[in-house]
């Protein structure tokens, strides 16, 4: 604690001569001109709650986007994504005068003593991370950069990044010693997304240089000081950190996924065995619970591009290439359950596919399990019908030949059978009783083990789950 103590006054005063040895606009435009100005170039996801949350912090934030719309919404209070507690986290650090929107790139730059970078980083054909939104900023930077900045990748980028970002800049004729490069990646759960920013469980920032991570610490003083663990380490060790913890935690869901199919043959409860796993510490009881695979737009995607760098560097990665491969197999599960339950005759059948987004609490369906679900019951000539509390619009995009409900009741009328694919509160807490008078016909496969099995039983439904099949018996 002393040690920490000690820091934060060598942070501040190199904050003083940092804010002051630039030229900074910022003073005109935030009212607490003593502490540094950050801008966050991409107002997506990652970068709105990151922008939200350094606000939180108490420093000044820019979030900028090239994307009018998108600002103009923001600017009148409208969040453009689904995510809890964002709109409060917004608008409170707008009203104390700490955050502001604009889609001048450029200005927030030239404003900034920080520029992180939090814009998309999709999966281009070949499988790796396409950069061009990365490069693109990063000219923006060459070109408005007007005093020493620190440049920070927030988005998830491939391990050598921040180098490849230092030899543009140099390229492009900014003198090296204008500039530092940072990696500070997010460990963000969407859904929960602003509440892993302002608690998070470690805090990780890789560096060039002393003056650069002092800098970030400068920014985080707040969770520092609340003894959030903090890794200082170089720039590919941090952006190495990223992609390892991700293919990890996937790498858990496909085991317990694979453990799941061997209790379902064997009669075991895979509750059970995770439960009892989980007492192990060095295991953890988190991300041990089974469902219909991993979705969203980081797993499935981060995996994929660590592979695809492990191809480049010729390093073998047989264990990510099997958690993607279990994965793609458990993305079936839920539909093979219900055609078993059907001696595979679905044909014409009304399947009530109860949630599409990847998972509860987002309106999120990139690489969601339920897409897989729904094509393989379509290929077997099943009608969907499907409702989300959230997620419809954004599904009507990738699906959008079946049929969506306005309400659980209107989903599960007359259906055939119901697919529980999302584990919504509103799910977990439906009126079972209700929907046995609704349906056509008493059967359910529950993807995610929330529904009372004894409760099932007792008003005659045909059911299954992953790994605990027994109780249907
Ligand atoms: C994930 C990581 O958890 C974050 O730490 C990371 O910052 C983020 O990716 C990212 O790289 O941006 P996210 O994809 O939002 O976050 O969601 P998770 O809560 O991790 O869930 C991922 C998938 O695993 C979902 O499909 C979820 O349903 C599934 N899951 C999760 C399970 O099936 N079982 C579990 O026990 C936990």
């Amino acid at each position: 604690m002393k040690q920490l103590k000690k820091l934060s006054s060598i942070h501040f005063c190199l904050l003083f001569l940092f804010i002051h040895s630039n030229t900074i606009a910022s003073q005109s435009i935030f009212r607490t001109p003593a502490r540094p100005t950050i801008a966050v170039i991409g107002t997506g996801y990652v970068g709105l709650v990151t922008g939200a949350g350094l606000a939180e912090f108490k420093n000044n934030v820019i979030c900028a986007d090239i994307d009018t719309k998108k600002i103009s919404a923001l600017q009148q209070g409208i969040i453009p994504i689904y995510e809890p507690g964002l709109k409060e986290l917004v608008d409170h650090n707008v009203q104390a005068g700490r955050l502001i929107f604009s889609n001048d790139v450029a200005g927030a730059i030239k404003k900034s003593n920080i520029v992180m970078i939090a814009v998309g980083t999709p999966t281009a054909s070949d499988g790796s991370a396409d950069l061009s939104y990365v490069q693109s900023v990063v000219h923006t930077i060459a070109q408005n950069i007007n005093g020493y900045k620190v440049i920070c990748t927030k988005s998830t980028v491939p391990i050598g990044t921040g180098a490849m970002i230092r030899q543009l800049l140099e390229q492009q004729g900014v003198d090296a010693d204008m500039f530092t490069i940072i990696s500070n990646p997010e460990f963000l759960r969407e859904g929960s997304a602003v509440h892993d920013f302002l608690q998070p469980d470690r805090l990780v920032i890789g560096s060039e240089s002393e003056q650069g991570s002092s800098m970030m610490r400068t920014i985080y003083q707040l969770v520092i000081d609340n003894g959030v663990p903090f890794v200082d380490t170089n720039v590919s060790t941090s952006e190495t950190i990223k992609y390892a913890s991700n293919a990890f935690l996937a790498a858990k869901l496909s085991f317990i996924n694979e453990i799941a199919n061997i209790c379902d043959a064997t009669g075991a409860d895979v509750h059970i065995v995770a439960r009892a796993m989980g007492l192990d510490k060095r295991i953890s009881p988190e991300f041990l619970k089974p469902g219909p695979g991993f979705g969203g737009s980081c797993f499935p995607k981060d995996s994929q591009a660590l592979l695809n760098m492990g191809k480049h560097l010729k390093v073998n990665l047989p264990m990510v290439q099997a958690s993607l491969d279990t994965n793609d197999a458990q993305k079936k599960k839920p539909a093979q359950k219900l055609l078993a339950l059907f001696n595979n005759d679905i044909a014409g059948k009304k399947i009530a596919i109860l949630g599409v987004a990847f998972k509860a609490n987002t309106d999120d369906v990139r690489e969601t399990p339920a897409l897989a679900t729904i094509q393989l019951l379509q290929e077997h000539g099943a009608i969907i019908k499907a409702y989300d509390p959230v997620a419809m619009e954004q599904m009507k995009i990738l699906a959008p030949d079946i049929i969506y409900c306005q309400s659980l009741e209107d989903a599960v009328t007359n259906a055939d059978a119901i697919i529980l694919m999302t584990e919504w509160h509103e799910f977990k807490t439906m009126n079972l009783e209700k929907v046995a008078q609704l349906v056509k016909n008493r059967c359910i496969v529950d993807a995610r083990n929330i529904l009372d099995a004894l409760e099932l039983k007792r008003l005659g439904f045909v059911f299954d789950n992953i790994g605990r099949s027994y109780l249907a018996q």
